[in-house]
């Protein structure tokens, strides 16, 4: 585990630009974001999403719970905020989104536990202050938790 303050949204969205860098052409890779609303999550990925597929364009799929980005996908975004079951997930086909070849984000993942690959990285975000969050990395592949380790966001 590694633990990261966030002391801006531009430090956290270029978080997520890094976390990018690091699993570009890595796949199929599942990154299951927890913490409460506005704790960094949606900054993160756009970070992550820019980074991997020159999009902009990015927030919050609260109402259509699923965004995919890139041809063919490269980074499919869920949020669980409007989920209430891992079921309501599955019955609108999520489980083949995830593990699927691509890198698939999950925001309220906790929400979801049951549908989550075993080697999935777990990002949780934590409301510090108005301009602080703390941000704790688990990731048992070691392919982002290793690199972070040693440089300086
Ligand atoms: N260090 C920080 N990291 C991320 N967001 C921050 C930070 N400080 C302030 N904010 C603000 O908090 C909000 C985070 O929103 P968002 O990324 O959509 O969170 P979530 O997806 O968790 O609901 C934004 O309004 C952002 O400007
Ligand atoms: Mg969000």
């Amino acid at each position: 585990m590694i633990e990261i303050l966030s002391r801006s949204w531009q430090e956290t969205e270029h978080l997520g630009t890094t976390v990018g860098k690091l699993l570009k052409g890595i796949s199929p890779v599942t990154l299951a974001l927890s913490g409460e609303l506005a704790s960094g999550k949606t900054s993160f990925v756009k970070g992550l999403v820019k980074e991997i597929c020159g999009e902009w364009w990015v927030h919050s799929p609260t109402f259509t719970i699923v965004n995919v980005y890139g041809t063919p996908p490269k980074v499919i975004h869920i949020d669980c905020y409007r989920i209430s079951s891992y079921r309501e997930l599955v019955s609108i086909g999520a489980e083949e989104l995830i593990g699927s070849e691509c890198i698939c984000v999950i925001e309220w993942a906790d929400k979801v536990k049951e549908l989550l690959p075993a080697d999935h990285i777990s990002i949780h975000f934590e409301h510090i202050d108005e301009t602080s969050r703390r941000i704790l990395i688990s990731d048992p592949t070691d392919i982002i938790e290793q690199p972070l380790r040693n440089r300086d966001i």
